[in-house]
Formats: C-alpha cells, sequence, structure tokens
C-alpha cells in the first residue's frame, strides 16, 4: 500500500506491506538509522520515535497508524537541542545504540515538566534501557536540560 507520512517536517511517499513497523519503513524506505530495532517486542526502547510529540516505541507500531500524525526522529530535532547538547556535555553515552531513544524519551519529559527530580527521571526512562549502563550520567543530562 502506498503511504504518505509526515516524517521530521517533510512528507515522505513509500509503497509498503500494511503490516510493516513504523520502524522498518523509516530505516529501510526513508533512510533514517536513528530508530533501531532491538528487541522488536516493545520493551528496550531503542526504536522510540515521537508521535505527535509523544514517545511510541516503533518496533511495535504499524506504519498506517502513523498516517496523519508528525513522525519525528533523533534526526529531526534541531541542532542545537539542549537535551542533545546535556547529553554531549555529561558524556552520557558509551557505544551510544540506545541514546536517539534515550534523546527523544528525554525530549518528552522536560517538554511535559516531568523531569523534575532524579526520581521522576528514573521512572521517565523505565521503558529505555542502556546495556552499556550509563543511566548515571544520561539522568544528569536529563536533569540539567530541565532546568
Ligand atoms: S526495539 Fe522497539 S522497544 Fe525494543
Ligand atoms: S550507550 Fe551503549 S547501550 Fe546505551
Amino acid at each position: 500500500m502506498n503511504l504518505n507520512l509526515r516524517v521530521n517536517g517533510r512528507l515522505v511517499d513509500v509503497d509498503v506491506e500494511p503490516d510493516t513497523m513504523l520502524v522498518d519503513v523509516l530505516r529501510d524506505e526513508v533512510g533514517l538509522t536513528g530508530p533501531r530495532t532491538t528487541c522488536g517486542v516493545g520493551l528496550c526502547g531503542t526504536c522510540t520515535v515521537l508521535l505527535d510529540g509523544e514517545p511510541v516505541s516503533s518496533c511495535i507500531l504499524m506504519a498506517p497508524l502513523a498516517l496523519g500524525r508528525e513522525i519525528t526522529t533523533v534526526e529531526g530535532l534541531p541542532e542545537d537541542d539542549p537535551v542533545v547538547a546535556c547529553f554531549d556535555k555529561h558524556h552520557a553515552f558509551q557505544c551510544g545504540f540506545c541514546i536517539p531513544g534515550m534523546v527523544l524519551t528525554a525530549r518528552d519529559m522536560v517538554d511535559q515538566g516531568r523531569a523534575t527530580s532524579r526520581e521522576e527521571i528514573r521512572e521517565g526512562l523505565g521503558g529505555n534501557l542502556c546495556r552499556c549502563g550509563c543511566y548515571v550520567k544520561i539522568i544528569e543530562a536529563i536533569e540539567e536540560a530541565a532546568t
């Protein structure tokens, strides 16, 4: 089926099977490598994208369900995004594999005023796993981005 999706502020036309997951469309058809498939079942957060500003796991969202919604991947954030700058400043990564998802989840937490304490940030990151164990730095980065 043909889909006309709105991704990072531009319209993209793709021709995919109706049960194709959004992460596969973004990676294979649109060429965006920020969203990554790891668990494939909605548990780890590496495939996180924003749908109308809200974080979703794109590995369990069929692409047609994103029609008419604004899809934002990490590539769609402005270069001077303060959350990205704080991750950079705090060296809040090792391999970086989880970071696009972490940044988008953090972006939402900061936007919604849900990063007011370390406890709240830890809770907000519950769906994003970092296999390198960079949580302390990630939390410090989000804490600064929220101030
Ligand atoms: S790959 Fe989507 S939540 Fe793990
Ligand atoms: S920085 Fe390696 S998985 Fe998080």
